[in-house]
């Protein structure tokens, strides 16, 4: 299956197939010749080899480099290492690199490749499903530093999108599971019959039925191709997408980059940000209780760990990049298809806080 990101002359196609199919793929965007593909130490020994592979028998010339592998090394560090590396190799403006990984991988190689030599071709080849449906899509690149999420980066396209979903048999349940957190997001944007497609298809989607599967990447990332087609640098309408995140983000900064998974946090942060509307009389609790079932039934969590403190969470969402003047909006979901950005009062943000911590950490200090 494939689908666009229409960007005018950097629209690029996001196709859902293979690994295999690399190196065919991509000889269609760029006539063969020097990439590096860029995996880490938990993917490159997994599947770098049947990257090669595809790369070298459409005649393109690969080479392989290594990085670390988790949220904890989404770091500056990190960032320096790899183009060190690739000027060590002598790269130049013709050379593509090639991110094969989950979405910290993609976000660190894309920032490499927006940076260095002022700018190289890059391609995502997502292994993740949170990637597949999220982080590979739209360009946004960059790192953590010890003040926030994704706070240093580039807004920088990719040339070709591909999703191996035959990479997802070696996924931990855990991390895919993460990846229906952003599905979960994509839903409640959308719409009803997305929200409620997702509710019908909770357990074939958990159990990857190939169909069912393919179904709801091919949904999210064409929800999030339209969005970034209309609004690439978040001007406006993309900041949507941040949806669950306000409050996600908080939450892994204030519990430490790789302690929480990134989709757990952003699913929490959802039902936070619904008990806002909730608490503003713009939504029935029965949409809290809808959002806490089918968040359930995709086996991710619905509260945050207890040790947590309700001020520390408030206190965490200083650091998050859409606060402009001292105001944080939010993309607050009233319902399926019913997400607004509005600015939030730290009052809120002790609401959201207090729906998604157990009874007993309900502390008000
Ligand atoms: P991840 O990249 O850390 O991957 C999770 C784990 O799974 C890692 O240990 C990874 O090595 C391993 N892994 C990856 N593919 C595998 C496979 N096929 N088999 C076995 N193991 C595999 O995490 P993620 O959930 O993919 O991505 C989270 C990151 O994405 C966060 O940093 C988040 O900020 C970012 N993100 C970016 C965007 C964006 O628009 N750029 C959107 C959403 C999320
Ligand atoms: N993940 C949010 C965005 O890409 O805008």
């Amino acid at each position: 299956m494939e689908l666009s990101v229409n960007l005018g002359a950097r629209s690029y196609p996001i196709v859902l197939g293979r690994l295999g199919q690399l190196g065919v793929r991509l000889a269609r965007e760029r006539a063969p010749g020097r990439c590096v593909l860029v995996s880490n130490e938990v993917v490159a020994p997994l599947y770098a080899q049947t990257a090669l592979a595809s790369l070298e028998g459409a005649g393109f010339e690969p080479t392989l480099v290594q990085i670390p592998d988790g949220e904890a090394n989404k770091t500056l560090a990190t960032w320096q290492g790899l183009v060190a590396r690739l000027l060590e190799l002598g790269v130049d403006r013709q050379t593509t690199l090639v991110s094969l990984g989950g979405g910290v991988t993609g976000d660190i190689v894309g920032f490499a490749a927006s940076s260095t030599l002022r700018g190289l071709s890059f391609v995502q080849v997502p292994t993740t499903l949170l990637a597949m449906v999220d982080a590979s899509v739209g360009g946004k690149t960059g790192v953590n530093t010890p003040q926030g999420k994704n706070l240093v980066g580039a807004f920088y396209q990719p040339i070709l999108v591909l999703a191996a979903m035959d990479t997802l048999a070696t996924l931990s349940p855990e991390e895919f599971r993460c990846g229906l957190g952003e599905v979960l997001k994509h839903a409640v944007l959308e719409g009803p019959d997305f929200f409620e497609w997702l509710a019908c298809n909770a357990q074939a989607v958990l159990a990857q039925e190939p169909g069912v599967l393919e179904q709801a990447i091919a949904r999210c990332c064409a929800y999030k191709a339209e969005i970034v087609a209309q609004d690439e640098r978040e001007g406006g309408i993309r900041a949507l997408l941040n949806c669950g995140h306000t409050l996600g983000h908080a939450l892994e900064r204030e519990l430490g980059f790789g302690s929480l998974r990134h989709g757990e946090a952003v699913a929490i942060g959802i039902i936070g940000e619904a008990a806002i509307c909730v608490a503003r009389g713009h939504a029935p609790t029965a949409w809290l209780e809808a959002l806490r079932t089918l968040t359930m039934a995709l086996g991710l969590p619905i509260q945050a760990p207890g040790h947590l403190r309700v001020s520390a969470i408030v206190q965490s969402t200083r650091h998050d990049k859409k606060r402009a003047h001292g105001i944080l909006t939010a993309a607050l979901p009233a319902g399926p298809g019913r997400v607004t950005l509005s600015a939030v009062t730290p009052a809120e943000l002790s609401v959201a806080a207090q729906a998604i911590l157990p009874p007993e950490a309900e502390c008000p200090s």
